[in-house]
């Protein structure tokens, strides 16, 4: 294993960063000093020449890896083209051929339409209108822990961290929220030892159904299928299908925020399908293009049923972001990269989990595919959260030659390109440990 000492932030990557802070909003929340100045696949080198394995995947982003020749090649054609056409005013190819494919891979039987935005708060806010424009309804159920954007309209479903809220209210009223099923941390009492989806939508059922707002004011349940920002946390199986037949019973419609676990992120198109659940709507972004701007929202035809004028987007479905698109949904298939995705995955899972036999900070191993997260704690049997060692270890990690980020009150999220290698795993995985033995030592 190379773990070649570095001093960081090498002198060009101080100079970029006295620069970046001289002129950038002082709201960007870097968690360490990397400053990128190339990658290909999983690895990644500053600006002083440093390599790092990329365990973030920019931040799930780069689905393909980064800079696939594949990816880059069809960015190029389409540039040499044209680079715009707005979609909403005009006809283009691209933007056909990859509305078609995502209704190739859609996980619901219904055919579906597909609008595409510029990013994945665009995409939720488009899907908290089509929820309106269909039902006729206003108000919404969201998940503590959830995040899904910064946008007012996405920003009052968004409950992962107050600071995001924080000097911004009021926002978009008629949103509920209620606790996302986290097994590991639950925060609604369980006397009876249920599955605790079942305890989370009892509460829903018989607590916020019954006493705040009547379920046929219910416009939809905006849910990430697996948690992201908000630790990477995976709901029981029960949980999700009784969520479905919640809303299947009272008209509410299901949309499924796959911005961060969709598009082969959990070696399934779509986080949704390892639930056997179809969603009503569907939110895309981050890995849908390997890095180019795009989102998207997919809905059944039936329920996608406005009228033109309701919606557009002057850059949304951009023609080098859908050249993109299509390549990378083309890489995926290609090179089989939702089975490799499981193999990895199951194998980091694997490792992790034993790791966790021999580290008494680590509480939790969760994930599906390569969305893999990892809770520190304090105490295994108190879960004391593990705050500021979780971040110790991303630094030290970072220090070792390894990108990683921090997700909820302490938990590290592991989201690499679907086609890293189990060498570069391996290797990453090694600095993690590695981070975390030192990092228990100053506890
Ligand atoms: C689940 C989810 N929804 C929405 C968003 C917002 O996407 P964007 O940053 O592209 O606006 C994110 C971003 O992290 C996300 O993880």
């Amino acid at each position: 294993m190379a773990t070649v000492p570095m001093i960081l932030p090498g002198q060009l990557a101080q100079s970029w960063i006295k620069r970046d802070h001289a002129h950038l909003s002082p709201s960007y929340a870097r968690a360490y000093p990397f400053v990128m100045d190339r990658g290909r696949g999983s690895e990644v080198w500053d600006a002083d020449g440093n390599r790092f394995i990329d365990m973030n995947g920019g931040i799930a982003v780069t689905a393909t890896g980064h800079s696939h020749p594949d990816v880059v090649q069809a960015i190029k054609d389409q540039a040499d083209r044209f680079l715009h056409m707005s979609g909403t005013d005009f006809y283009f190819d691209k933007m056909v051929q990859l509305a078609e494919k995502l209704n190739d891979i859609r996980p619901l039987k219904e055919e579906v339409y597909t609008f595409f935005t510029n990013s994945g708060s665009e995409a939720v806010e488009v899907a908290i209108k089509l929820a309106r424009h269909f039902t006729g309804r206003q108000q919404f159920i969201g998940f503590q822990g959830g995040f899904h954007g910064r946008t007012m309209g996405a920003l009052s479903f968004t409950s992962s961290k107050a600071i995001y809220r924080k000097n911004f209210a009021p926002s978009m009223p008629g949103v509920i929220h209620i606790p996302y099923c986290y097994p590991y941390r639950p925060i609604l009492a369980n006397p009876e030892n249920k599955d605790y989806g079942d305890v989370v939508l009892d509460y829903l059922e018989e607590v916020v159904f019954a006493q705040m707002v009547t379920p046929h004011e219910v416009a939809g349940i905006l849910i990430e299928p697996i948690q992201g920002e908000g630790g990477y946390v995976v709901p029981t199986q029960q949980f999700m299908a009784r969520l479905r037949d919640i809303c299947t019973r009272h008209g509410i419609m299901l949309i499924a925020d796959e911005v961060q676990s969709g598009m082969g992120r959990t070696g399934r198109w779509w986080a949704i399908e390892n639930f056997d659940v179809e969603p009503d709507i569907i939110t895309s972004a981050k890995g849908i293009a390997s890095g180019l701007p795009l989102g998207a929202v997919i809905a059944r035809k039936s329920v996608m049923n406005w009228r033109p004028g309701q919606q557009g987007s002057t850059f949304g479905g951009n023609p080098l972001s859908c050249a993109a698109g299509l390549a990378t949904i083309d890489v995926i298939e290609r090179e089989g990269l939702l089975q490799h995705t499981l193999d990895v995955g199951d194998y980091a899972m694997d490792v992790l989990s034993e790791m966790k036999e021999r580290h008494a900070t680590i509480g939790d191993v969760r994930g599906k595919g390569l969305m893999i997260g990892v809770e520190f704690v304090l105490d295994k049997v108190k879960k004391t959260v593990a705050h500021d060692h979780a971040e110790n270890i991303v630094a030290k990690a970072f220090e070792k030659g390894a990108l990683f980020l921090g997700c909820g009150k302490s938990s590290i999220r592991m989201s690499p390109a679907l086609n890293i290698s189990r060498q570069l795993t391996d290797e990453a995985l090694a600095i993690f440990e590695d981070a975390i033995t030192e990092a228990e030592a100053e506890l």
